[in-house]
């Protein structure tokens, strides 16, 4: 197993391309069972989840190929072809489910287009229990008889889905993008009320009006969707990964550095803009990318609370998380979605980090320098996390487990080691 090792001290300078975006990247693919024509998508990152997403997809009978080649497993290309010609199954396996929650997106898209669906109940994960009875609730209003046996959500409507109003009980992201892809082919008119409206969301959206669905009120909590019989093949560019862009801000922040994000899009996460500001970081739209910068300027402490998008991500807290505990004061960091995300503190404290925890809120007092140490990523963003704070420690951090990092960070070491880190990926002995 690989892990990575990185050297501190290193002011980080120059460009970071930022790729398409996991997140949008993952219900994208799924929308693919939705037609019998092909879906282009470009701009996919090569992450090990496109693999898993690629892989369970095959297995439904998708015939996958990336830049033109045939297969599903390879990270090559950048332009993926879906095409779901024929499904061959209605089942999505507990082997390659419980290797990714996402593969429960699969369930909405099969039972609206075969009238029935086995999909392995997801399971808890490091950063919570994360249940799915909201994708179920919403299938149910959507007319789908759901039962929940051996470890097997079981969803049918033989004679097909219906339109309904339903009020998303809490903000879904996963659950909005599985009731959307299952209300696009239902009969009749569906309202979504308190969807999420990430941006993964909106990118879904317009995939799917590029297929022909009907969708109002994109970007906003109300979606309207009026379900139509067929959906045909599309191309699509996928999004720019706005937590890749968030992590490489911050990464620039807490070395004091100076970086251009290449491709980001501000407006995606102006939330953790703003409170970055605060902390005496400039950070802007610049030549259609972002411009980060931190030089000269001292680095102060700013409280931060997780919220659904708009608000601030809690894909991000982690990453901000580290890059306070070198900052000027004390801050609050507040989780509000996951209910045990905050793996990283304890790893974060073994390089010297001053952290109280209380339930779902952390007190980081700023220190004047943290230590390298060999640290263990519990899950992705914990595991940017203690890279972010490896680059600005004194010594050699160790970061271990790092195929967490490759779900969703594409040649992490390589983009930070071209803006002047020193860090390398090497064989865990
Ligand atoms: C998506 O997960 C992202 N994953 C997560 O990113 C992200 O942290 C999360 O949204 C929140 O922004 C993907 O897009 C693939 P939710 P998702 O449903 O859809 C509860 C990363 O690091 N809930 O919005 O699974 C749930 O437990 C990952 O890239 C229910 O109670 O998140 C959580 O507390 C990690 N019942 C809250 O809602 C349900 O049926 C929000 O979860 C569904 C969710």
């Amino acid at each position: 197993m690989d892990k990575i090792r990185i050297r501190g001290g290193q002011t980080l300078n120059g460009v970071i391309r930022i790729g398409g975006a996991k997140n949008a990247a993952l219900p994208l693919m799924a929308a693919s069972l939705l037609s019998d024509e092909a879906l282009v998508l470009s701009n996919v990152p090569h992450l090990a989840d496109i693999t898993t997403m690629a892989n369970l997809l095959g297995q439904h009978g998708v015939l996958v190929s990336l830049d033109g080649q045939a297969g599903n497993g390879g990270h090559v290309g950048r332009v993926m072809s879906l095409t779901a010609g024929k499904i061959t199954s209605t089942t999505a396996p507990y082997d390659l489910v419980r290797r990714m929650r996402a593969s429960v997106l699969v369930l909405g898209p099969i039972v609206a287009r075969e009238g029935v669906a086995t999909v392995s109940l997801p399971g808890g994960c490091a950063i919570g229990t994360r249940p799915v009875d909201i994708h179920l609730s919403g299938l149910e209003a959507l007319g789908a008889e759901i039962e929940v046996e051996a470890g097997y959500i079981r969803a049918r409507a033989p004679k097909g889905l219906r339109g309904a109003r339903y009020v998303f009980p809490k903000v879904s992201v996963g659950a909005t993008e599985n009731l959307l892809l299952a209300a696009s082919l239902a009969k009749g008119e569906t309202i979504f009320e308190n969807a999420a409206r990430e941006p993964e969301i909106t990118d879904l959206c317009e995939c799917l009006i590029a297929m022909g669905a009907k969708i109002d009120g994109v970007g906003t909590a109300t979606l309207t969707v009026q379900g139509v019989d067929r959906l045909h093949g599309a191309e699509h560019s996928i999004m720019p990964d706005r937590i890749e862009a968030g992590t490489y801000a911050m990464a620039a922040a807490i070395t004091g550095g100076t970086v251009e994000l290449e491709g980001a899009r501000l407006d995606h996460i102006e939330a953790a803009a703003a409170q970055l500001r605060k902390t005496g970081t400039t950070i802007e739209s610049r030549n259609g990318g972002i411009f980060v910068s931190r030089a000269n300027t001292d680095l102060l402490a700013v409280d931060v609370a997780t919220d659904p998008y708009p608000g601030f991500p809690t894909d991000l807290q982690a990453q901000f998380l580290a890059l306070m505990t070198t900052a000027k004061g004390a801050s609050v960091i507040t989780e509000t979605i996951f209910e045990n995300r905050f793996m990283h503190v304890p790893e974060l404290q073994r390089m010297g980090a001053d952290v109280t925890l209380q339930g779902s809120v952390a007190i980081v007092r700023g220190v004047d320098q943290l230590n390298g140490a060999p640290v263990m990523a519990s899950d992705l963003r914990a595991s940017a996390s203690l890279v972010l704070a490896g680059l600005a420690a004194e010594g050699v951090t160790e970061v271990r487990r790092i195929y967490h990092l490759d779900r969703g960070y594409e040649r992490l070491e390589e983009k930070l080691r071209l803006v002047g880190a020193d860090i390398e990926r090497v064989e865990d002995s």
